[in-house]
């Protein structure tokens, strides 16, 4: 008889074996960079505050490990494109799933064709439409499907606007882009509408009003271009210029002073330097501006290729 082998170990809460993939592709995902961002996770933590959302790469690791089971959770972004959509797939992810069954079948029949048509004749109008005077739209399980799939067939999953706010980024080069994922849509509906999870389309300025000693904030903003041609801010309408890094740099320091955990990302820019990293000010708050390697391009801009190095801005963990 074979001897008994070492006991299993039994079931335990928190480990979980879904994984909740971002249903979007957005430019400065961190996905790539969870590794080095995850020793930075407080151990323990109040609510979980992300004010500059984007796909969410960090919320869903955070959800995943069951880290913030139990916890309040903000997420805020000032797309109020990324902000609808997610409500629908929140809401509506059967809905959603279907319209984006149909679209998928409308690319593999017409490609660039069927993708204009969408992004011209159908999505732009609509959203246009819909649109509500605070500046939010109020999506539908369509518009959010068509989201989605420009996302995932448009040129690098770029989200940018024309000066009349009409969606024109072009088609891109996929060979077979995988556009219809049931399972990541029912997932991230499953995280988003987790108990104690609110989605919010605003400011990253919110989180000054909102946030209380020991919660914890992972901060993605728009990052501060490398060299003055680089244009890696225009995720939305407003530029995130040298005054909005100052705003969010000022609301940083309160944040850490009130005794809140802060876990920010950057480039290594200049400015950012100046603000972080050879800032008594910041460093008295107890900040520290580490760098790590980026293991992705910030910046097509061809100078700029492929940095080494960004920020990471914490009080966490050091
Ligand atoms: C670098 S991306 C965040 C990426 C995200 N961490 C991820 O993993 O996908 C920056 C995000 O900030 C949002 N944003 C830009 N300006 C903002 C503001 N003033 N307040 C809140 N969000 C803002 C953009 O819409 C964009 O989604």
């Amino acid at each position: 008889m074979k001897a008994p082998g070492p006991a299993l170990p039994a079931p335990c809460a928190i480990i979980k074996l879904h994984m909740t993939r971002p249903l979007l592709k957005w430019v400065g995902g961190k996905r790539q960079l969870l590794t080095a961002l995850r020793p930075h996770y407080p151990q323990a933590f109040g609510r979980y505050i992300e004010p500059f959302f984007g796909s969410g790469a960090v919320f869903f690791d955070l959800f995943d490990s069951g880290r913030v089971d139990g916890h309040e959770v903000v997420l805020i972004d000032q797309n109020a494109d990324l902000i609808g959509c997610y409500e629908m797939v929140r809401d509506e992810p059967d809905a959603v799933s279907g319209v984006l069954e149909q679209l998928a079948d409308g690319h593999a029949r017409g490609g660039k064709t069927h993708f204009y048509e969408v992004r011209d004749r159908q999505f732009n109008p609509e959203r246009e439409a819909r649109r509500l005077a605070d500046g939010r739209v109020a999506y539908t399980p369509a518009l959010a499907a068509m989201l989605i799939y420009l996302n995932r067939t448009g040129f690098n999953g770029l989200f940018r606007v024309n000066a009349r706010g009409a969606f024109n980024v072009p088609a891109g080069k996929y060979v077979r882009p995988r556009i219809a994922d049931r399972e990541r849509v029912q997932a991230v509906s499953t995280a988003l509408r987790a108990p104690g999870v609110c989605l919010r389309y605003g400011s990253f300025t919110e989180a000054l009003t909102m946030a209380e000693a020991g919660d914890f904030l992972y901060l993605d903003p728009p990052y501060a271009p490398l060299s003055p041609t680089a244009n890696f801010t225009s995720y939305t309408a407003p530029r995130f210029g040298p005054e909005a890094q100052h705003a969010l740099q000022q609301m940083v320091i309160t944040l850490a002073r009130r005794g809140c955990a802060i876990v920010l990302s950057n480039s290594t820019a200049p400015q950012i330097a100046e603000l972080y990293d050879r800032n008594t000010v910041a460093q008295q708050a107890g900040l520290r501006a580490l760098r790590i390697p980026a293991r992705r391009s910030i910046n097509r801009d061809a100078a700029g290729r492929g940095p080494v190095e960004e920020y990471v801005i914490t009080n966490v963990n050091l």
